[in-house]
């Protein structure tokens, strides 16, 4: 029987500590007691869907949308429930083709399309291997260093700036505003951080100009040039890569997390080095960098299970309780480096599915192979239980990660 899902006159709150000290159990209860479960996050009605196959449907549905510029008159009027909650955030840095749909998306996406070419990704593995082992060199031994800091983000920042084109003295504030914009719990840090990225983009938009170079920035200007992107298109996609591009530090920060936690694995990985570029997708899956991806609109009513969502709401979709639902992995809460990952959401699904996957494999593997093979007796230097995520619900990042290398 169906059920039009009556809109709760209290809504849930997002669980915000119990996401952060203990998200999969917390994600887990919501996943098995019903399909759509109404929250307040952020001062806006939302609707949080975890189940694996509910969480393809509504990410392969054309009529669930992502811009939510073009909608958000109607949004304001239907969802909004406290309005000092919210962030603002200039609609002109969210005209990327992460922040659109249907045709525009299309055409957006496919102007960047054909940079992860598999000649530019067989040159990229190349210069992510160099970069890794430079860094590398540079750490301390036998004393504790914040691997985050030293290595993931440093190796992920020089891999995307170098690839987009953004000059070695240009770089120094894009982990700062990226951890910023993505994962700050205060909303002025976060509209601050995104107004400073979008005027950062302006400037770059000058340099190239002033200074064209065989890059991929370069190209996009001439492709603003030509009218086939606005200004607003071109400065937001100088965002969203930049953004997109830092991702991988993320990956590396919860792999190298999940090896240390998981010795036994990782021995196994260490007898055999060329598994680490497999074990990947596991560590997507496993401790997936997206517990949320952003905010999605229903512009028809959404049927999941027996209920039925309305047309004009705001979607919460978490591609981390999908990645745990026991009905597609069996024993979803252990890692498996040896596990089949086919069909895994960590990267996403639909058409707004990662344009940098494969980049962020290569760096991620990488970076884990070097690190493990160069210090394989490497130990964090707090307990597991004391490691510090990232505040923010949408994004699962840890804020540091102390080792002595060894
Ligand atoms: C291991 C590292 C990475 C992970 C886990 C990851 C994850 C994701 C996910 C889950 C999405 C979908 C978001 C959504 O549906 O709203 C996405 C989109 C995207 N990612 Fe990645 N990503 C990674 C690395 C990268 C890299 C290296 C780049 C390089 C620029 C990149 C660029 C993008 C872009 C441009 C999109 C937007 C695609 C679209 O809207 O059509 N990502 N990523």
């Amino acid at each position: 029987m169906t059920t039009t899902q009556a809109i709760p006159p209290v809504l849930g709150r997002v669980p915000m500590r119990d996401l952060m000290t203990a998200p999969y159990p917390t994600l887990a209860a919501i996943r098995e007691s019903t399909p759509a479960f109404a929250v307040e996050n952020n001062g806006y009605r939302m609707w949080v869907i975890t189940r694996y196959e509910d969480v393809r449907q509504v990410l392969s549905d054309p009529s669930v949308r992502r811009d939510l510029v073009a909608h958000r008159k109607e949004i304001n009027s239907h969802c909004l429930v406290r309005v000092q909650q919210r962030a603002h955030l200039p609609h002109g840095s969210r005209r990327s083709f992460f922040d659109r749909d249907g045709d525009e998306h299309r055409r957006l996406r496919g102007l960047v399309g054909s940079i992860f070419s598999p000649g530019r990704l067989v040159a990229l593995r190349a210069d992510t291997e160099r970069i890794t082992a430079e860094l590398l060199d540079k750490l301390p031994v036998g004393e504790p260093v914040d691997l985050l800091d030293r290595f993931a983000r440093p190796l992920a920042g020089t891999v995307i700036c170098d690839l987009v084109g953004v000059p070695v003295d240009e770089r120094n504030m894009l982990a700062v505003l990226e951890t910023e914009m993505i994962t700050s719990p205060v909303i002025t840090e976060i509209e601050e951080a995104a107004q400073r990225l979008h005027d950062f983009s302006v400037e770059l938009v000058a340099l190239k100009r002033e200074r064209p170079r065989d890059d991929l920035f370069t190209a996009l200007l001439h492709r603003h040039d030509e009218g086939r992107m606005s200004l607003d298109e071109l400065t937001s996609t100088y965002v969203l890569l930049l953004v997109g591009g830092m991702e991988p530090a993320s990956a590396i920060g919860n792999g190298v997390f999940t090896l240390l936690t998981n010795p036994d694995q990782t021995a196994r990985l260490l007898a055999d080095p060329s598994l680490f570029a497999g074990c990947v997708d596991e560590i997507v899956r496993y401790e997936s960098p997206f517990r949320f991806v952003p905010p999605r609109y229903t512009t028809a009513p959404i049927e999941l299970d027996g209920v039925t969502i309305p047309a004009g709401e705001l979607l919460l979709i978490s591609l981390a309780a999908a990645n745990r639902d026991p009905a597609r992995f069996p024993e979803p809460d252990s890692f498996d480096p040896d596990r089949d990952t086919k069909g895994h959401l960590g990267f996403g699904y639909g058409v707004h599915r990662c344009l940098g996957a494969e980049l962020g494999r290569i760096e991620t593997a990488t970076a884990l192979r070097a690190l493990f093979e160069r210090f394989p007796r490497t130990r964090l230097t707090v307990p597991p239980d004391d490691a510090v995520w990232r505040p923010g619900k949408f994004m699962r990042r840890l804020d540091t990660l102390p080792v002595i290398l060894n």
